[in-house]
């Protein structure tokens, strides 16, 4: 499959779920002093979240154009370093506003990842927030992970850092629940396909899909303090990084190597007469 394609696949079988597909905003996101580019598919959308602005779909698919060279999600320092960061790159998402939750937006992941990409299940591993002084764990999604089908062994558990998800230092957030992948040659190889790659160091395991279970809404109610309260309905807000799925599809190790940004890296090549390799 061509990245197009899996874009399309994407945007379709969300569709086909209930969604309706709404273009990608623009990289300088309208009317939000708290972004310099926009860094997820939920941008366009936060106000939706919040309740302050309706739409007359409460389901939405997109495929959205981001940056992340600075602010809260910050890859630049990672560039060139791995093999699966970029700062500009394009973000498949499904999002729900007050309507599904946690057990369709995993329903959905599973269906979509194992049933229409044919991934193994065997190379997935899945985490959840464990919980801290703020927040409490996530067992609930735990359990339905379990539910569609994960072994309770590929359900790790990790912190704020990783399983809980905030545009910026304000706006809404939650928990979140990331699925991670395998690339690697040797996938019965219990020490290579190993829990301590997620998250860990190098690219053969990587994170192809955030789910966040949008709750909470975080505001400053004075200079520097902070404060969590619950968004009128809870929703979904997902991320899949559209290089990244497709590396995985077409079984290249880097992201360069898609038919995404080949093209680009070869027509760069050619300009500048560096092609040897
Ligand atoms: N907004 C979430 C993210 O960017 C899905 O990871």
């Amino acid at each position: 499959m061509t990245g197009n394609e899996i874009r399309r696949k994407f945007l379709e079988y969300f569709e086909r779920n209930g969604h309706k597909i709404v273009h990608s905003s623009p990289l300088l996101p309208a009317n939000d002093p708290t972004l310099l580019f926009t860094n997820a598919g939920m941008n366009q959308f936060k106000d939706v979240f919040t309740g302050v602005e309706k739409r007359d779909y409460n389901r939405a698919v997109s495929s959205q154009k981001c940056i992340r060279a600075g602010g809260k999600h910050n890859d630049l320092d990672e560039v060139g370093k791995t093999a699966r960061h970029h700062t500009f790159f394009e973000m498949l998402g499904n999002f729900s506003f007050g309507d599904y939750f946690k057990e369709d937006a995993i329903r959905f992941a599973w269906d979509f990842l194992v049933n229409e990409l044919k991934l193994e299940e065997s190379r997935l591993w899945f985490s959840v927030f464990e919980g801290d002084a703020e927040v409490p764990a996530d067992d609930e999604a735990r359990a339905l992970w379990e539910k569609v089908g994960a072994k309770p062994e590929r359900i790790l558990g990790f912190g704020r850092k990783d399983n809980f998800w905030q545009m910026g230092d304000t706006g809404p957030c939650g928990p979140c629940s990331e699925i991670h992948y395998y690339m690697g040659e040797e996938p019965d190889n219990p020490e290579k396909n190993h829990p301590k790659w997620v998250n860990g160091e190098g690219d053969t395991t990587m994170e192809i899909w955030n789910l966040v279970f949008m709750q909470f809404e975080r505001s400053e109610v004075e200079k520097g303090v902070f404060e969590l309260k619950p968004l009128p309905a809870p929703s979904v807000d997902t991320g899949a990084g559209l290089e990244r799925m497709t590396a995985v599809l077409q079984g290249v190790k880097t992201n360069y190597d898609t038919d995404l940004l080949m093209p680009i890296v070869e027509f760069s090549a050619q300009l500048s007469q560096k092609n040897e390799s």
